[in-house]
């Protein structure tokens, strides 16, 4: 490492653009996919690193910050930070990083994506004509909900919930959310949306309810299995927010029991795992935590994560950079 240039540990490899644009500044080191996301490694590693850019699957905990004593920034590639003890690194003086509205739109048309995929069976029905099955046009095959007047329950109706809600409005859907707080009325009036403080009776009202919170001490296991019961059997579930939001032992069950019709899971609590109830579940849809995977976004969030590395490690004003957190 060139010792006149801050060190730069990037994860794991990102858009080379990002990578380029940081070495003009720093040393950069970019690790190899997944190397980082054992929190040994990290531990073992991150000594020489004046900035940390991370990915959501990589612990940065308090063990790591204090190995880490050079560290003045941890910059995660993703909006969602569950995975940083933000508090141990505000009483550490490290700053920590996110990127939000970069993803917005591409998580917003990635639910409904979903939302469509998983109302019209498009999974089961494309399986059947790979498996031989398709002889000819059925009026009874693969029926599912149209989605004009159905109520799609929001939980979390920040940026992407917002995002998504605009899709599903001109769907023709009715948009209920249930929120830490109101939107503003005008927010509120541009989706013509509904307010439920009670998150059971969004459950209870929706035919569709998709997740779109953070993580938090209040949003673990909100989807429990008194959540699930109060679900209409026909109603859909998404979760394009983080895995532990759902108990997946009681959404596997309610699956295979048919207390609920389906879900689209792009979020796991302990990813890469999945489980093994949940890969049996009648009518749902897996995917690899993808929402923001376009070329666009992807790069957007990596110079934004690169460009807080570089305010912070030039001394600029927090006040002056936009995507830092407050413990
Ligand atoms: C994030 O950035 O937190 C999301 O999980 C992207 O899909």
């Amino acid at each position: 490492m060139n010792s006149g240039k801050p060190n730069i540990l990037i994860t794991e490899p990102i858009p080379a653009k990002v990578i380029d644009h940081l070495r003009d500044f720093a040393n950069v080191t970019v690790g190899e996919k997944g190397y980082f996301q054992s929190e040994e490694n990290l531990i073992n590693e991150i000594q020489p690193y004046d900035a940390l850019l991370c990915m959501l699957s990589v612990p940065v905990t308090e063990a790591v910050m204090k190995a880490g004593s050079n560290l003045k920034i941890v910059a995660n590639f993703a909006v969602g930070y569950d995975n940083i003890d933000v508090e141990t690194a505000g009483s550490l003086g490290i700053r920590v990083a996110n990127t939000p509205d970069v993803l917005t739109e591409a998580c917003g048309d990635y639910a409904m994506g979903l939302l469509l995929a998983l109302s019209r069976k498009l999974k089961e029905a494309e399986q059947y004509l790979r498996d031989g099955n398709f002889k000819g046009w059925e009026p009874l095959g693969f029926l599912g909900m149209e989605l004009r007047n159905r109520n799609l329950g929001i939980i979390g109706m920040g940026r992407i919930g917002q995002a998504f809600a605009h899709r599903a409005r001109a769907f023709g859907m009715n948009i209920l959310y249930h929120n830490r707080s109101k939107l503003d009325p005008d927010s509120e009036k541009a989706l013509d949306a509904t307010y439920i403080e009670d998150s059971g009776e969004l459950a209870e009202k929706s035919d569709v309810v998709s997740l779109n919170c953070p993580l938090t001490d209040n949003t673990h296991h909100l989807v429990d299995s008194d959540f699930l019961n109060r679900m209409p059997v026909h109603a859909l579930l998404i979760n394009i927010s983080r895995g532990a939001v759902i108990d997946e032992v009681a959404l596997a069950e309610a699956l295979h029991n048919k207390a609920i019709a389906g879900a689209a899971l792009d979020v796991f609590e302990k990813e890469p795992e999945v489980h093994p109830k949940l890969l049996t579940a009648p009518n749902t849809l897996l995917l690899p935590h993808i929402a923001s995977a376009t070329h666009r976004t992807r790069q957007d969030i990596g110079m934004l994560a690169a460009d807080a590395i570089i305010s912070v490690l030039n001394g600029k004003d927090d006040r002056e950079i936009p995507n830092l957190i407050t413990p």
